[in-house]
């Protein structure tokens, strides 16, 4: 077991009543990012996914499609949310499915928990519900329709007719919490970030809050209410409890104790479910609030939220089949800020893929090795005497780790991609500055040409390490091709919080020839 503290982190589970869409992705590789950052800095790491199975929207997803709710989503889980993974490369530990026994039953025993210390009444409720976002919608995310929409008032978010619920429901005490949220985002600045959701949220919750509707009698997709089998419980109580109830909730007394809090990362969609309505659900039941809770914005395709309802959906493959993985992952974490909106393009992406990662890394790690290759025959030459000029690239070296770990408790994953980077172009010019392939024609310049190529190389080593949370596939190929993988073991093992010492590469090793990391690629668009 790694002995670090405990790092456990969560994405929103994802509605499979259709199929992902880069927006998705987008969290997901972050997340994934993060959690293998912290895997490989020795914390006790756990990274949870899943999808949100239940609700309005997969009954009508599934109706549309001639299916039954459960045969829709096992079929999307099966042929879509499982493989996007893959395609993503993802190292999630666990996939939490809401239709699962696991989550079902421990759901029903938090609902009952709260509802025995008196945190739920009977009541009745009438307002206007938004089926996208599986929420009724208060006054300030009401628009006036357009289009074929005109007259109808629409969501906000999703530019669709809210429905006029009226129902007998039951009822969360919400409104009792409003001192105690605000206690919390004052005692615990880093609960909501970035700044600006924090913001939003201690403005939302300073405004008072209104008990919550949670749970629906008007159709039976869902888990039913303990003590009254005519209700479902509503979608968002179920989802928000898949972060509690995969790590042992209600089960493993054990694992939920080693695991818990979570740090949440989610959409700013979703923002006050998990700021505001999860954490008061929690001290309902006496447990311990999130550890953070960090919001980022969305990709915007024609200034607007990519989504597949607004038709502006792109699958992840499309990318990845034509990039990799690696450079999916790349783009989107360090193109933007992460808690800020950005705007996807192909240009831009192409752009980036050309100058960054195949001319820039790419290229450094193929001439590297190719001279080690030729002017060493393969086997990494020992330094000799370091000038100012090398002990200011083991300076940069250091202070980009140290940068990009302290960037990474920030969750600036492209502030870390940035400082990491310094490196890639300090190196670069270093090769340029010192001409390799000058020194190698005078005999008397060998130790200095030695000097130079491990300088490089052992700087490749600290890229390889600081570059795999984010590009698994490409920094495993440099790994092997430095030869580091006979000589330090695997790379995920490598403790990335020492990855900015310096001379970790041991001389005398081979190296393996090394194809293009980041090959041309041809693209229509
Ligand atoms: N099922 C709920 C979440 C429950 S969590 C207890 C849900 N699902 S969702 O599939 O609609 O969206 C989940 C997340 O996908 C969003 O919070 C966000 O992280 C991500 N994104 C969906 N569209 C996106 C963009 N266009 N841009 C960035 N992220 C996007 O909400």
């Amino acid at each position: 077991m790694p002995n670090g503290e405990s790092f456990y982190i969560t994405t929103p589970i994802y509605y499979p009543s259709d199929v992902p869409h880069i927006g998705h992705g987008y969290t997901t590789v972050a997340v994934d990012t993060l959690a293998r950052w912290h895997r490989q800095a020795g914390d006790d790491t756990w990274m949870l996914t899943g999808t949100d199975e239940h609700g309005q929207k997969m009954i009508r997803a599934a109706a549309a499609n001639g299916a039954t709710p459960q045969e829709w989503v096992d079929r999307l889980v099966a042929d879509s949310w499982h493989p996007v993974l893959k395609t993503l490369n993802i190292a999630n530990d666990d996939f939490i499915r809401t239709t699962q026994p696991r989550h079902e039953e421990r759901v029903r025993a938090f609902v009952q928990a709260i509802y025995d210390r008196g945190y739920i009444y009977a009541g009745e409720y009438e307002a206007l519900y938004c089926v996208g976002c599986e929420e009724f919608k208060p006054e300030s995310e009401i628009v006036d329709g357009t289009g074929p929409f005109e007259g109808l008032k629409v969501c906000a978010i999703h530019s669709k007719p809210l429905e006029l619920l009226q129902e007998k429901n039951y009822f969360f005490k919400l409104s009792e919490f409003q001192d105690r949220l605000l206690e919390l985002y004052r005692d615990r600045p880093d609960f909501v970030q970035p700044e600006s959701a924090r913001n939003e949220v201690v403005s939302f919750v300073s405004q008072g809050l209104k008990d919550l509707s949670i749970s629906r009698s008007t159709f039976d997709w869902g888990i039913t209410v303990p003590w009254d089998e005519s209700h479902v419980i509503y979608v968002w109580i179920d989802a928000l409890l898949n972060y509690a109830t995969a790590v042992g909730y209600g089960s493993d007394p054990e694992q939920f104790e080693r695991r818990w809090p979570a740090v949440h990362v989610v959409g700013k969609d979703i923002l006050r479910f998990h700021a505001v309505i999860w954490p008061a659900m929690l001290m309902a039941a006496g447990l311990e609030v999130p550890r953070r809770v960090f919001a980022h914005g969305w990709l915007l395709v024609g200034g607007e939220k990519m989504s597949k309802s607004k038709l502006t959906g792109i699958a992840p493959s499309e990318i990845t089949d034509v990039f990799g993985s690696d450079a999916y992952r790349f783009y989107f974490l360090s193109a933007i800020a992460f808690g800020q909106d950005g705007s996807f393009s192909w240009e831009d992406l192409s752009a980036r893929y050309q100058a960054e990662l195949a001319n820039g890394f790419g290229n450094l790690a193929s001439r590297t090795v190719a001279m080690i290759e030729r002017y060493f025959e393969g086997i990494v030459p020992p330094a000799g005497q370091f000038t100012e000029r090398d002990l200011e690239i083991q300076k940069i070296i250091a202070d980009a780790a140290a940068g990009a770990d302290a960037a990474i408790e920030r969750f600036a994953i492209q502030d870390a991609i940035a400082q990491i980077w310094t490196v890639v172009d300090a190196l670069n010019g270093y090769i340029t500055e010192n001409e390799p392939w000058a020194l190698a024609k005078d005999d008397s310049q060998r130790e200095r040409l030695g000097t130079v190529l491990y300088t490089c190389a052992d700087g490749l080593r600290a890229l390889a390490v600081l570059l795999s949370p984010v590009m698994p596939v490409a920094t495993e190929k440099l790994w092997i091709a430095l030869g580091a993988a006979e000589s330090l073991g695997r790379l995920q093992q490598q403790p990335i919080r020492e990855a900015g010492g310096w001379g970790l590469l041991r001389p005398g090793t081979s190296v393996n020839g090394l194809a293009p990391l980041f090959p041309r690629v041809e693209t229509t668009n």
